[in-house]
């Protein structure tokens, strides 16, 4: 009777498969058969205009078929406020406040994909409450130079980072009905030039480093839209390249979304029309046209028009086109199914927090400064600028308007309400840098019990922000003055960096704790106070290499050809050694390496082992290890595991993260932790094939809780 039952049981569950993928099934062949009806109803008139903009942030729909229009909104870390129709003002509605969530660079520290899926659930939550029908983000270009603007926006040096949190961040968002458009596709690695400067790297880099993310979001991710960049790759700008979009992104990959162009990114119509881009957006309107359609002038608008109404070009690309836009509306705007969205609420706020807690890096705390006790009656001097600077505005396309950032001093305050917080300027980015702040910082300092000084960079031009990179790797402002000048009256320093690249750390040994808060968005002086006491404990890790010189980092060892370019051009010569590949290869220290963050606990990492020795290219290696907490106090910690190829025959860097996995291990306890490689994500390409080759022979696996501290190694075979 029990095994009829379960045969019974099993068959039930195969007809319940069977009828949904029928459902499905059914509804992809309708859905097509919809597009293609709607196809051959549109004028050629009525297709050109679904290709490009109609306002600053939509593109058109087809009103006679009552075909909704797309909007489209940044960005990454909230939904941006209302603009105008035709200008980049502000339209000063009073219905968009949102929530800020923390910048990406924090949530790759989390090294935890279950927050990049909670983060893109919300965020696309508020996205649709909103009416967007696409949002502009995540970026996903790889951090290779420090100075880089706009790496705030993105997560991280590592491709298998980057990829591995980029996926469940757009499944979060779609399930609200909202295509996630993942920029900048691709090489958009320094805002200097950005409109120019003509990328020349390796296909072997391209492949292994700037790709892989974009790849997993397209294929494992399945995002619905992918935005070019800026700049030229091999003499093409990218938002009309060949080899980007035709050959690699819609021929290999299968990609059956809409390429959407950056704001202005666009010159050229043939380019565009031939090699892959659909939807144009940010050419300026033309000012002369008095008509309600101003945009008609792009150069996917009448300039393609006319190629197609002579016959020049056959309309079998602009149905392609078409067809992907109409495929965009029926999974967004004209899904009958999407939920409703949501906004400003508590689970935002708590998403933004716990992604925030989890994202912030203890660098250094020496003589356990922190955490600091919140019921004892100190004094605390907190400093700098920062502490009271908003953060969430600035720093370009990814600004929001929210009416809920927490600074980082209005959390201290309330964190530690028995203690006498006093607070001093110290700095200031408005270049009245006068000796009276510094001053009264240092008399500040001088009679409290700690100094939490509040630095870093900020969201002002040259800074972290868009259109432009820094003009130095040190700290601005006057920074480090302040510093050296507190320190000499006062010990107990605890630095708390507010930026989205690393800096130069020179005057580290002059304070005795640091840790790295991003911009943490609505939460963020909620979270600082939380860590400062010790109710959070630190668990992030840095998604990026902090060099201790700038030339130490592989991009600038080669000086302006490699960054920022000579002519127009630039060369990566570093090739796939970008971030820590660099500073492990090639011996170089760097003042805190990739995979770096400290906690409130020890953690040890024991019993490591692998399943077997010797592995087929189609295996898969079982790495476990045991992770204790030796502390007092409970924490997470992230198991990284690094592999590198011994005596390889080709160029190699000494080791890359395969695998990570994040656990919580209470106080005295342990915990085994399991992470499965398979063998083919140690391939390389290989440029003369244009495939992935698995190279036999001997590998190293090293498992640590960062890429300087690794705890074992053992070595494996493939054959
Ligand atoms: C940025 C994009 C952004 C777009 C729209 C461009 O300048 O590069 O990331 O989505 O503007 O604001």
């Amino acid at each position: 009777m029990g095994f009829l039952n379960t045969i019974l049981l099993f068959l039930k569950n195969l007809l319940f498969v069977y009828l949904n993928l029928c459902v499905v099934f059914i509804s992809i062949a309708q859905e097509i058969d919809e597009i293609e009806n709607i196809i051959e109803k549109l004028s050629i008139e009525e297709k050109i205009a679904l290709c490009h903009a109609q306002s600053k942030f939509s593109s058109s729909g087809v009103p006679r078929l009552g075909i909704p229009e797309l909007w489209m909104s940044d960005g990454p870390h909230g939904i941006r406020a209302e603009m105008n129709w035709d200008d980049w003002n502000y339209a000063n509605w009073t219905n968009d406040y949102v929530t800020a969530f923390p910048a990406l660079t924090c949530l790759a520290a989390t090294f935890n994909p279950d927050l990049s899926l909670e983060y893109g659930t919300s965020l696309g939550e508020e996205a649709r409450y909103r009416n967007k029908d696409v949002l502009l983000g995540p970026g996903v270009n790889i951090y290779r130079t420090p100075l880089n603007g706009r790496n705030f926006e993105y997560m991280g040096e590592d491709p298998y980072l980057s990829s591995k949190m980029v996926v469940p961040y757009i499944k979060g968002v779609q399930q609200n009905g909202v295509a996630a458009c993942v920029k900048h596709f691709a090489l958009n690695n320094q805002e200097k030039w950005r409109n120019h400067i003509n990328v020349q790297v390796s296909d072997r880099a391209l492949h292994e480093i700037y790709l892989p993310a974009f790849k997993a979001a397209v294929i494992e991710g399945k995002a619905w839209a992918i935005m070019g960049a800026y700049n030229k790759f091999r003499g093409q700008h990218c938002c009309h390249n060949k080899i980007l979009l035709k050959n690699i992104l819609k021929d290999l990959w299968r990609f059956d979304g809409v390429v959407v162009s950056d704001w202005g990114g666009t010159h050229s119509t043939i380019e565009s029309i031939y090699n892959g881009l659909d939807i144009e957006m940010g050419t300026p309107s033309d000012k002369n046209i008095s008509h309600r359609y101003p945009y008609q002038n792009n150069f996917l608008g009448k300039p393609f028009l006319e190629k197609i109404i002579s016959g020049k070009v056959d309309d079998t690309v602009l149905n392609d086109k078409v067809r992907r836009i109409l495929r965009l509306m029926f999974r967004t705007s004209l899904n009958k199914t999407r939920p409703f969205g949501s906004i400003n609420n508590s689970k935002h706020y708590k998403t933004a927090y716990n992604i925030a807690s989890e994202g912030i890096v203890l660098l250094k705390n020496s003589e356990s400064l922190l955490p600091l006790n919140k019921f004892k009656k100190i004094k605390i001097a907190v400093i700098g600028e920062n502490a009271k600077k908003a953060m969430s505005v600035g720093g370009g396309s990814s600004e929001l308007k929210t009416d809920k950032e927490i600074s980082p001093f209005s959390g201290i305050k309330k964190e530690f309400n028995n203690a006498n917080v006093v607070y001093a300027r110290g700095y200031s980015s408005n270049n009245d840098n006068s000796h009276e702040l510094i001053n009264k910082a240092v008399s500040v300092a001088r009679d409290a019990d700690v100094v939490l000084f509040v630095g870093g960079l900020n969201k002002n031009a040259f800074q972290d922000s868009e259109a432009e990179d820094r003009k130095q790797f040190e700290l601005p402002y006057g920074q480090i003055k302040l510093l050296k000048e507190i320190s000499k009256y006062n010990k107990n320093i605890a630095v708390i960096l507010i930026s989205g690249n690393a800096v130069k750390t020179d005057w580290k040994s002059d304070v005795k704790a640091i840790f790295q808060a991003w911009y943490l968005g609505s939460e963020a002086g909620n979270v600082i106070g939380d860590v400062l006491s010790g109710e959070i404990n630190p668990s992030g890790k840095l998604p990026f290499s902090f060099p201790e010189h700038l030339k130490d980092n592989g991009a600038h060892h080669y000086g302006e050809k490699s960054y920022p370019g000579i002519d127009g051009s630039q060369f990566y010569k570093e090739d796939i050694l970008v971030g820590y590949r660099w500073h492990d290869t090639k011996n170089i220290k760097p003042s805190y390496g990739f995979g770096h963050g400290l906690s409130y606990t020890t953690f040890e990492l024991l019993d490591f082992q692998i399943d077997k020795k010797k592995y087929d290219p189609k295996e898969t290696i079982k790495v476990s290890c045991k992770v204790k907490n030796i502390g007092d106090v409970d924490g997470k910690e992230v198991v990284q595991v690094y592999i590198g190829k011994k005596n390889s025959k080709i160029k190699r860097a000494k080791k890359e993260l395969k695998g990570f996995k994040k656990v919580f291990v209470s106080s005295d306890n342990s915990i085994e932790v399991n992470i499965n490689i398979d063998i083919k994500e140690l391939a390389y390409y290989d440029e003369k094939s244009a495939s992935w080759k698995v190279e036999k022979g001997n590998y190293i696996i090293y498992v640590g809780n960062s890429s300087r501290n690794i705890s074992g190694e053992i070595e494996i075979t493939i054959v």
